[in-house]
């Protein structure tokens, strides 16, 4: 879909539909005040009579409006004023998206952005519709033989802003809205694949596509032979019991300075999670292929980045396996040693993520980073603790952490922080080797991520756990994305801090 800014009065907008808000209780916005003094009072009589009142998610087609230029005039109800927030405008871009795919025009024009949202710019809103309108465009049907229906709808939108003076934002807000919804589809694709496609070998590929796609980013494959090189013996253990051969996917991109210390950020990519012989319960395991979107997330910031051609330097690393119980398969009690040298008793083969996170997080020290920031569907209890709303996130250096959280408020993509102290390491003690690689039930995404801080003591490094986030469970199955737009912000924000 097209995007445009454009400043001006909308009763001189040539368009096939202007969308124009009306709030709670019968409240023209100030584009809605203007056309309906153009129409003598038009759209007051239509509210007047009761067929828009401006509820949240109402919306209300008219045509041949007089005193404008346009076939047709939307409007969209916005809800009471004083309740208008960040969730409640979200709501009104899907009401929105709704109602152009039930109308005859092919481009629209929107003064929605007008709306007045506390603490919000028009950068905001304009990325926010951006983004919007490509989420709810997405469709995967690439495995079906009867496709979904074409999705109708418009193909181009123009955005109102205020003045001349902001077209430059509005169009810059527009580009990092496109980059950021391509890295979101391209994350939800692989994480919607199944497990039977999107193996370690398909996720290696699709790096290597990312890199002809874009000269900046160069892409390594580490196969099995070079992991036993480099002594990765953790992550081995979990590849052990599969017969899809593991990879570790490393990809450069370089926008920075030559000398300039990258960030680095290293993506979980089990690309099916039975539990190994610590087999998980059959139900809903199917959603165990979502268990690469910590991978897919990387893949997906790394396209956002390439395609902004940011000025700066990005590393992504992802070890890819599944976690299967063949006759090789790595038993409860087994004790393997790290690429660090810490050994690791596995009394669950189900808590695998860390175990190839930790050999990942090591070979990450290669890049020498100015932070690395780990992101994996690591725990069910990090659900349990936060529900599905935000992601967590622990680490070792404070304005690191603080840095996301801030970044994650500004794109709607928020993380909450759990405490990473000593006092749980406690519960990671092994009668027979360095480490366990379960903590107990108590605090299990805390203890997963103590786990992992064993292994990132030389540099900055911020986990988060998406287990709650990159996927929706239930009916409406499927990935979502996630936290693509926050990588993307908090790399933008590094460059424009
Ligand atoms: N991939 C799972 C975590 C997960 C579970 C994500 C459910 C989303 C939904 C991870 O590998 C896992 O199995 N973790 C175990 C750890 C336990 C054995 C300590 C868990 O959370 O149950
Ligand atoms: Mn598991
Ligand atoms: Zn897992």
């Amino acid at each position: 879909m097209e995007f445009n800014v454009k400043s001006g009065n909308p009763e001189k907008q040539r368009t096939a539909c202007l969308i124009i808000g009306v709030s709670q209780p019968r409240k023209l916005s100030r584009a809605g005040k203007l056309i309906d003094k153009m129409s003598d009072g038009f759209l007051s009589t239509i509210i007047r009579r009761g067929d828009m009142d401006g509820r949240l998610g109402q919306t209300r087609v008219l045509h041949n409006v007089a005193g404008t230029l346009a076939d047709r005039v939307l409007l969209v109800g916005c809800g009471k004023e004083k309740d208008l927030n960040e969730q409640s405008y979200l709501k009104v871009l899907d009401s929105l998206s709704k109602a152009l795919e039930n109308i005859g025009a092919m481009e629209a024009y929107s003064y929605l952005t007008d709306i007045n949202i506390k603490g919000r710019d028009i950068h905001w809103k304009i990325i926010q519709t951006v983004m919007r309108m490509e989420k709810n465009r997405y469709n995967f049907d690439q495995l079906k033989s009867k496709k979904n229906e074409a999705p109708r709808g418009i193909r181009k939108l123009v955005m109102n802003v205020p003045s001349r003076r902001d077209l430059n934002k509005g169009e810059q807000a527009i580009q990092q809205g496109i980059a950021i919804s391509s890295g979101v589809s391209l994350a939800k694709d692989l994480g919607n694949l199944p497990g039977n496609i999107c193996t370690p070998t398909y996720l290696a590929e699709q790096a290597i596509r990312l890199g002809k796609t874009f000269p900046s980013i160069s892409v390594v494959i580490l196969e099995e032979s070079d992991m036993k090189k480099l002594e990765m013996g953790s992550l081995l253990s979990v590849a052990a019991g599969s017969r899809q051969p593991p990879k570790l996917i490393s990809m450069e991109y370089h926008g920075g300075p030559a000398d300039q210390k990258p960030i680095v950020l290293v993506g979980k990519g089990v690309t099916f999670d039975s539990g190994g012989i610590s087999i998980k319960p059959g139900a809903a395991m199917d959603e165990m292929k979502y268990d690469m979107c910590g991978a897919a997330a990387v893949l997906g910031t790394l396209s956002a980045v390439a395609e902004m051609q940011l000025p700066i330097n990005v590393v992504g690393i992802i070890p890819a396996t599944e976690n299967l119980p063949d006759g090789m398969a790595t038993k409860p009690g087994d004790i393997v040693t790290s690429m660090s040298g810490l050994s690791i008793e596995i009394l669950n083969t189900d808590a695998e993520g860390r175990l190839i996170l930790c050999d990942a997080l090591t070979y990450a020290e290669k890049f020498d980073p100015d932070v690395v920031i780990d992101i994996a569907t690591l725990t069910g209890a990090c659900i349990i603790a936060l529900g599905r709303h935000p992601s967590a996130v622990l680490g070792n250096h404070s304005p690191l952490v603080n840095d996301l959280i801030g970044s994650g408020k500004k794109i709607e993509d928020k993380l909450w922080e759990l405490p990473l102290w000593e006092e749980y390491q406690e519960q990671l003690k092994s009668n027979f080797a360095d480490l366990a690689n379960i903590g107990g039930r108590d605090g299990g995404a805390i203890t997963a991520a103590c786990f992992l801080a064993n292994f990132t003591k030389k540099y900055k490094w911020a986990h988060l756990d998406i287990a709650g986030t990159a996927w929706i469970s239930g009916e409406n199955k499927g990935s979502t994305g996630r936290p693509v737009p926050l990588l993307t912000q908090y790399i933008l924000d590094r460059i424009n801090p």
